[in-house]
């Protein structure tokens, strides 16, 4: 993962960017990565917009073709890349780090990072996916009204990291768990995940159908779902079904 990097300055969107490839012309190498110095109309989850200040940050979208994979253990790539993450900051940030559901990078009550996953299926197999990974890094401020969810790998170390070689660490951690997932490790994986996971086993309230629940998370399915203990028993909860407060 990595060994084929294209750079861009600008970009709509690097998953944008990489799904026209896959598409159109002669397919790319598995592992080829595109990153942008600024993406003007980057995409978080369920159409929200990723926007970050050009230049400081990591914006960049990974090529692999896991078509070893059932859609039904999708998420398992997810599980698998934000573990990756998690090491990768790690080495950096030292404790404090979580995985916030499904796949949010948190450093304490802030978001430091975001995954968009999009599969490009052939039948109902996968045939490609655009791993879409943004990390805010070298960013000092966030504008009002983010500043307070919002956070970045500065404002936890007080100082620059180079950009280039943290993609590097991430990507060298993304190929050792995706070749774990391609061998069907997929144990290891969600155990992994799940160390990482915030509120993982901890009673707390959450939003869900307009109500205030007290639940506590036991469990991620391999397609994602979210298991909690309630007072009516565990329920299974899909994204965006379950809000955290
Ligand atoms: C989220 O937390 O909502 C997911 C954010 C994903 C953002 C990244 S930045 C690189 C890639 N290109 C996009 O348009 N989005 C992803």
């Amino acid at each position: 993962v990595g060994q084929n990097l294209i750079k861009l300055s600008a970009v709509d969107s690097t998953n944008n960017f990489l799904k026209s490839m896959v598409s159109n012309s002669e397919p790319l190498p598995e592992g080829t990565v595109i990153m942008a110095e600024n993406q003007y109309a980057g995409r978080g989850q369920v159409e929200s917009n990723w926007h970050v200040e050009p230049g400081k940050n990591l914006t960049f979208s990974i090529l692999l073709y896991p078509e070893f994979l059932a859609p039904a253990a999708q998420f398992t790539l997810n599980m698998a890349v934000s573990v990756a993450i998690q090491h990768a900051l790690k080495t950096l940030t030292g404790e404090g780090l979580t995985i916030k559901w499904p796949n949010d990078i948190y450093f304490g009550t802030k978001k430091i990072g975001g995954i968009l996953i999009e599969n490009v299926l052939s039948g109902n197999r996968i045939k490609a996916s655009i791993i879409g990974i943004g990390i805010n890094v070298n960013q000092e401020v966030f504008e009002a009204g983010l500043e307070d969810r919002a956070g970045s790998v500065y404002q936890i170390l007080h100082q620059h990291v180079n950009l280039i070689s943290l993609l590097a660490q991430i990507c060298s951690h993304i190929e050792v768990r995706y070749l774990k997932l391609r061998a069907g490790n997929y144990k290891i994986l969600r155990e992994e995940y799940l160390n990482f996971l915030y509120r993982f086993n901890i009673k707390a309230p959450y939003r869900q159908n307009g109500q205030i629940i007290e639940g506590k998370i036991v469990d991620v399915s391999d397609t994602g779902f979210l298991s909690m203990e309630t007072g009516s028993g565990i329920m299974s909860y899909n994204f965006k079904e379950i809000e955290f407060i």
